[in-house]
């Protein structure tokens, strides 16, 4: 199967040769290296997206791809066509793979059923994350080299987290071990199973220490009532991060909530590798692109 719909159901295998692979592109000189000029990828973003769309676009244009770009609030979205009619659309057009990013959960697994071109997950509601998490783990690898026995602590909003879940499943098949940290308002106790949740102070002895954005836009409202007391009690200050081993990496998605969930100063410090994973996305996704269309 070529389609990338999430990292639960995937071997360690295959996560390991897309991340092999993303090294090769990342190795090459050249910026363009055209070896899916005669292929159409649309990337149909009915949610909203700076890193991921843009990066996903960077990789495709940097294969050679011929890129269309779909976005929900210039289509006939707007006036009520389904994201299902929306993908038979451009399929019938005759697109070769898709990207797609979404609101809904449980949509995603249905679409990949009915239609016949590779889908690759942009993001799906709270489920999964996939080229996210492969990019964290991509530079969690080139960081520490090893993923077996690596201790990852995930803290913020972990209910509301594609991210948090595509980690999850990803680093437990590298033998990392995963923590989760959060407020009981944005805790997810369901996967209290696979994952201790751990005080913020057990947290900070880590590996890795992997902040997530707070999402005001999937709360419901007052779930984040002060602000100033979250970065208090679930913050990575700049306090608390001048105790960290100088060996922790920092890590967040982005986009960040400055001085909520990361203190300014500790987005641009030595140990915080924000932008360095904006980096890796653009190999991880050539790497996951090319997969999609050559196999
Ligand atoms: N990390 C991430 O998915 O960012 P965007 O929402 O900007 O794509």
């Amino acid at each position: 199967d070529r389609s990338l719909l999430g990292l639960k159901d995937i071997s360690r295998n295959e996560i390991g040769s897309i991340l092999d692979r993303a090294a090769y592109w990342e190795a090459q000189e050249e910026k363009v290296t055209p070896i899916l000029s005669s292929y159409f990828v649309a990337n149909m973003f009915f949610e909203n997206s700076t890193r991921t769309r843009f990066s996903f676009e960077m990789a495709e244009k940097r294969l050679g791809a011929q890129v269309l770009n779909f976005s929900a609030a210039a289509s006939s979205v707007e006036k009520g066509e389904s994201i299902y009619d929306t993908v038979r659309t451009l399929e019938s057009m005759g697109i070769d793979a898709g990207v797609i990013r979404m609101k809904p959960d449980g949509v995603l697994q249905k679409l990949a059923e009915t239609v016949k071109v590779p889908l690759i997950n942009a993001g799906d509601g709270s489920n999964e994350h996939p080229t996210q998490a492969l990019l964290d783990i991509y530079t969690m690898r080139k960081k520490f080299g090893e993923l077996k026995g690596l201790k990852v602590s995930i803290i913020g909003d972990i209910r509301h987290s594609r991210v948090a879940r595509s980690n999850l499943w990803a680093l437990q098949k590298f033998g990392a071990h995963v923590n989760f940290c959060a407020p009981e308002s944005m805790a997810a106790p369901e996967l209290a199973q696979y994952a201790p949740y751990v005080t913020m102070d057990e947290a900070m002895h880590s590996d890795v220490v992997m902040m997530l954005r707070v999402q005001l836009e999937r709360h419901a409202t007052g779930l984040l009532k002060s602000a100033e007391n979250y970065r208090e009690q679930y913050g990575l200050t700049e306090a608390r991060a001048a105790k960290l081993s100088k060996d922790t990496i920092i890590m967040h998605p982005a986009p960040v909530n400055r001085n909520v969930e990361i203190d300014d100063a500790v987005v641009e410090s030595a140990q915080s590798m924000i932008f360095p994973q904006m980096s890796n996305g653009v190999p991880i996704r050539m790497a996951v692109m090319e997969r999609a269309i050559r196999g």
